[in-house]
Parts: C-alpha cells; sequence; structure tokens
C-alpha cells in the first residue's frame, strides 16, 4: 500500500449523530465516525448532575420535544457541519479540528455533546485502523497500567434525593493485588453494608443513580460507620485492606453564605466544614476526600490542604479537567489529585492535557464516570491509556456501571501478565 493510500484510509469519510437515552433516562448524543479505509468507532456521552462552574456546556435545545432536554440541535451539527468538515481529515487530527472550531474553554460553540462524542469516536476508529485497543492507542507504548477502583457504597446529595449530604461514601481497595480482587472486595462491602442497613431495618431495594445505596441515616457520620463496619464484615481490616473515601460535592451543600448540612440540620462555614472533616479522618478510615469545599473558594482549599495532609484531596469541580487551574492550584499548594471527566472539557485532547499537566505537577489522576451514565464502556480504556492512579464509576450494581468494570476486568484478562496493579 502506498503512503498516499494509508493517509487517505485513516481520512474520515463519514460522521453519523443520533439521539440516545442516558442512565437517568436524559437524552445524549451518540455518534459513529467512519474512515475512508473501513474502520469505525462509536460512542455515546454521558451527563453529570453534581456540575461546576467552569464546566464546558451541554447544548440542550430547549422547547417541547423531550421537554426541553433534548440534543436534536447538537445531533445537527455533527451531521450538517463537523461532519463535512472533517470529510478527508486524517483521524488523527479530528481533536484539533474541533480545538480550532471552538477554542473557548467552555465549548459555548459546539457543546459537550458534539464535542466529545466526535472525538471519542475519531479515537476509537484509529485505534481500529491500528488493530489496536483504544487504551493501546492512548498509551503511546507505555506499558499497561490498571487503576484502583473507588467504589460507591452509600450515596447521597443529587444523586440520592438528599438521603445524606455528602454524595458518595465509598471503598478503596488498598492491598488487592489484582483488579479483579479489588473488584470482588468492594462486591463484597457493598453487599455487607446492604445487609447491615437491611437489618437495622432500612430500605435497601431502591439505589441511587451511581448504584449506590440511598440510605436514610441519621447523620453523614452514620454512612462512615456503616461503610467502616461493612469493611470489617467483609473479613477485610479498615484501613489496611480497604479505606473509605468520600465525595462531599461541596458546591451542593453551598448555598452562597454557608454550607447546609440538611440531613443534620445544620449549616457550617469552610473551618466548620472542615474540623467537621478533621474529625471523620481521625475516626474512620478515610484516605481519600473530593471537593471537600466549593469550587470559588481557593483559600479554603489551601486551609484544608494543610490540615488535612496525609490525606488525598481530589478536586472535581474545583479543576473542572482544566489544565490551568491544576497549574493554579500547584501555584497556590491546593489539592493533591485530579478528577478526569472527559466531558468537562469536551474534546480528549484538552482531557489528555490536563492528565499530563496533573502528572508533571506531581497530582495523582482519578478518572470518573458520569451519575448519567451509558452503556458505553470508552471511560475504562482511558483509564488505563492514561495509566489513571484510580477510577472512580460508581458501584458494583447497574449496566452503565458494571460495564466499566467488565470492560476493565476483560482489559486484565487479555493483557496479564505484562500488566501493573496500581496499589
Ligand atoms: P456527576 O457526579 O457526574 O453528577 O457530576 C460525579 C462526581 O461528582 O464525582
Ligand atoms: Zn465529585
Amino acid at each position: 500500500m502506498s503512503e498516499t493510500s494509508i493517509g487517505a484510509d485513516d481520512a474520515v469519510a463519514t460522521v453519523r449523530a443520533w439521539e440516545a437515552l442516558d442512565s437517568r433516562g436524559t437524552p445524549t448524543l451518540g455518534c459513529s465516525v467512519v474512515l475512508a479505509g473501513g474502520a469505525a468507532g462509536r460512542a455515546i456521552v454521558p451527563s453529570g448532575a453534581s456540575t461546576g462552574s467552569h464546566d464546558a456546556r451541554e447544548r440542550r435545545d430547549g422547547g417541547q420535544s423531550w421537554d426541553g432536554l433534548g440534543v436534536a440541535g447538537a445531533v445537527r451539527v455533527v451531521i450538517e457541519e463537523i461532519g463535512p468538515a472533517l470529510a478527508g481529515v486524517p483521524a488523527r487530527e479530528v481533536d484539533a479540528v474541533l480545538e480550532s472550531w471552538d477554542p473557548s474553554t467552555d465549548l459555548a460553540e459546539l457543546g459537550v455533546h458534539a464535542a466529545l462524542g466526535v472525538s471519542v469516536a475519531a479515537h476509537r476508529a484509529r485505534a481500529r485502523a491500528a488493530g489496536v485497543p483504544l487504551y493501546e492507542l492512548l498509551a503511546g507504548g507505555l506499558p499497561h497500567r490498571l487503576p484502583t477502583p473507588m467504589v460507591n457504597v452509600v450515596s447521597g446529595g443529587a444523586h440520592a434525593g438528599g438521603a445524606v449530604d455528602i454524595q458518595d461514601v465509598l471503598v478503596m481497595p488498598l492491598r488487592a493485588g489484582s483488579f479483579r480482587t479489588a473488584i470482588e472486595w468492594a462486591w463484597r462491602v457493598r453487599r455487607q453494608a446492604a445487609a447491615l442497613a437491611e437489618r437495622r431495618g432500612l430500605v435497601t431495594t431502591l439505589v441511587a443513580d451511581e448504584g449506590g445505596l440511598g440510605l436514610q441515616l441519621p447523620s453523614n457520620a452514620a454512612a462512615l460507620g456503616l461503610v467502616t463496619e461493612a469493611i470489617e464484615a467483609a473479613g477485610l481490616e479498615p484501613g489496611h485492606d480497604a479505606a473509605l473515601a468520600v465525595d462531599v460535592a461541596a458546591n451542593q451543600l453551598w448555598d452562597g453564605s454557608s454550607y447546609r448540612l440538611a440531613a443534620e440540620s445544620r449549616r457550617l462555614d469552610a473551618a466548620g466544614l472542615i474540623d467537621e472533616l478533621a474529625g471523620w479522618v481521625a475516626k474512620y478510615p478515610v484516605v481519600s476526600i473530593e471537593d471537600p469545599l466549593h469550587d470559588q473558594d481557593w483559600d479554603g482549599w489551601a486551609e484544608a490542604t494543610r490540615r488535612l495532609r496525609g490525606t488525598q484531596l481530589v478536586g472535581d469541580d474545583l479543576f473542572s479537567t482544566a489544565a490551568d487551574r491544576v497549574a493554579e492550584a500547584a501555584r497556590r499548594g491546593v489539592g493533591t489529585s485530579v478528577l478526569i471527566k472527559p466531558n468537562q472539557r469536551g474534546i480528549l485532547s484538552r482531557a489528555a492535557e490536563t492528565v499530563a499537566t496533573a502528572r508533571r505537577l506531581g497530582y495523582q489522576v482519578v478518572v470518573s464516570a458520569r451519575s448519567g451514565d451509558t452503556e458505553d464502556h470508552w471511560l475504562a480504556d482511558l483509564a488505563v491509556g492514561w495509566r489513571a492512579d484510580q477510577i472512580k464509576v460508581g458501584s458494583t450494581t447497574r449496566s452503565e456501571r458494571t460495564a466499566k468494570w467488565n470492560r476493565l476486568l476483560e482489559i486484565e484478562a487479555s493483557c496479564a501478565p505484562d500488566l501493573r496493579f496500581v496499589t
């Protein structure tokens, strides 16, 4: 095959898009990219509920169709504008075209659905054309690496009708030795947590957006206590074999003047919330806290980073997967870990730049799904290809969650023994 025809095979031939539904039943966008040589890739775009003020924008239709939540406008942009503009463009240049199309950091012009759908589908088509899995294309020759799972056990906040205030209490296996064992441990902890809650007369049949138990508990600390007990009941040593991670999702608690813990009828200022978190770390085996304060409070975050030294502090809304915000945090000595949600940026190359910046500045990388996710599992390949330290996709129930765990289990089974598990 001549050089020219290899190039031609790699060029975008057809781009399709359609409306789809995410796991909350909210409309989203599906997309496929077919290259001239016949290789194809597809993707469905997820969506969050606890979004930050710096996230890239979703463009929804408004009007009557789908009660205003439709993305027919984004579908039309992909079919009528992006597709024709990409025709004949080498697949590896798709992200660059999208970036120059909409250089704004919030993607106000293209919107997340159109940009991320096309970006992920084009990456998959490239991998298919190269005859490699997506994670291998993204790894760029570096050895494979599987992330530690953070598994949602008890859900609260915007994902569980405010059952407790904090959004997630997760279990993190620390010494599992393999990804498969890590998932089995987390599965055991979730089962034990459900059994303990049931014995206490709590309703456990209804699960939250990410598959966690949405329990009516008397306090946030009670959720931490329950998951700690569940670790023990699973035959594991809390703090040694498995530990707790918390996503406070503090943006959701902040009302403009204080943090409202509705489940406990309390209001706290930043110093009070940091005291509360320090108390949890002292009492329970908490090794990681996400979004302890809202995303505008750099000073509060700096104080939390000093007070909670030794605990991983993950920025989700704070960073919005934006490289410049990670650089700002490094200058201010804020946080230790960056949550990577690709649709906070909307184009994979931008999220990849944030991963690289995080690494360069000494931050851990945690790849995350969204609360409104789909059966598509491209995120698992991103986590392996980008060599993430941890991955957070929800619980061990609900197919949009297990799709990612199942893909990681498949990757581990097909790559061993040349695969390193992170902890
Ligand atoms: P979201 O939640 O997808 O609703 O933003 C996930 C998270 O906060 O980590
Ligand atoms: Zn979060």
